[in-house]
């Protein structure tokens, strides 16, 4: 079932329910049905028990093996993460599924103002968590319950970045609308990713803005994306000119700390090297680097 077809289905009982599972993400992974009783004391035991098999057969709530308890999977906190920004008037829909990332799943939603926006849900623990599995035999399960909580902590970071650079004015970043939890509402682009694209009208320009956003994110916003490279710059193509995006940012560090320098070389070392080899551009990597390091304003 799709995501959006799925959260349809959900009324506001079930949300108190789930709400009080996220409310509980570093405490529990299974929370106990009667400590769930104790606390939600709107619902009689027969009732809370109806509402917790609906869940579970939506799965968005998984019921444990043998015990009587329950634990939130991660479309059960895609319902609340949507659920909040319905409410909150940040987005009224949500399409189809357009990337799938290492860490997360990409939609496609529209803000309360008719913006096309894409909303990217966290899914940390996804391939180490499988790789877990796979080499141990059985499910590291009890490290389920804090992927979720270090998926939300992955939203926040991602927000906390994308804020800073826009109020910066940082070029070549998308805009932030918000986001919920572990979902992020960002500006839909709409292009190939760099390290799909085999010609460039103006590589050159390309290079050149991409460099002017990482110097302005560090001398302005004062951060340090961290994980640069060709796959997370999106190259949009709607207005005719060859817009590089720099996505993804939830690595991001302050340029304060003491790894910020190292960081900042690998970032431009990783750009120079991919549009050298690429587009055959020629340029001095240490020149571009004392570029970068030369202070704005
Ligand atoms: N603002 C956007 N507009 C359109 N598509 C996007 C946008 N952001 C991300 N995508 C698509 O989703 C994919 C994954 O995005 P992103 O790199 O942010 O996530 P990720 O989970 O960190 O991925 P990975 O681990 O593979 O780098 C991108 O490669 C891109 O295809
Ligand atoms: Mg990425």
């Amino acid at each position: 079932m799709k995501l959006g077809e799925l959260y349809r289905k959900l009324v506001d009982e079930d949300f108190v329910i789930l709400e009080f599972f996220v409310r509980n993400l570093r405490r529990f992974e299974y929370i106990p049905v009667e400590y769930i009783a104790q606390k939600l004391t709107r619902f009689t035991p027969k009732e809370l028990d109806a509402r917790l098999r609906k869940l579970a057969k939506l799965k968005v709530i998984e019921r444990h093996p043998t015990m009587n308890a329950y634990r939130l999977k991660v479309v059960g906190l895609d319902c609340v993460a949507l659920r909040r920004m319905v409410k909150r008037g940040l987005l009224k829909a949500l399409g189809d599924m357009v990337g799938v990332g290492k860490e997360s799943d990409i939609y496609r939603g529209l803000t309360d103002n008719d913006e096309m926006v894409v909303v990217k849900f966290y899914r940390i623990g996804r391939t180490s968590f499988r790789q877990a599995a796979r080499v141990r035999g059985y499910g590291a399960s009890f490290e389920r319950g804090t992927w979720l909580a270090r998926s939300v902590i992955a939203g926040h970071r991602e927000r906390e970045a994308l804020k800073i650079l826009n109020e910066y004015q940082v070029p070549q970043v998308p805009k932030l609308y918000g986001g919920a939890l572990h979902a992020v509402v960002i500006q839909y682009l709409e292009g190939p990713e760099l390290y799909e694209v085999r010609e460039l009208e103006k590589p050159q320009e390309v290079l050149e803005k991409i460099i002017d956003a990482v110097r302005a994110a560090y001398w302005k916003a004062k951060i340090v994306h961290g994980d640069l490279s060709e796959y997370n710059i999106i190259i949009d193509l709607r207005t005719g000119v060859e817009e590089p995006y720099i996505i993804d940012w939830p690595q991001f560090i302050s340029s304060v700390e003491p790894m910020a320098n190292q960081l900042l070389e690998r970032d431009v070392r990783y750009i120079v090297r991919f549009f050298t080899k690429r587009f055959g551009i020629d340029v001095d990597l240490q020149e571009v680097l004392k570029y970068v390091l030369t202070p704005m304003e």
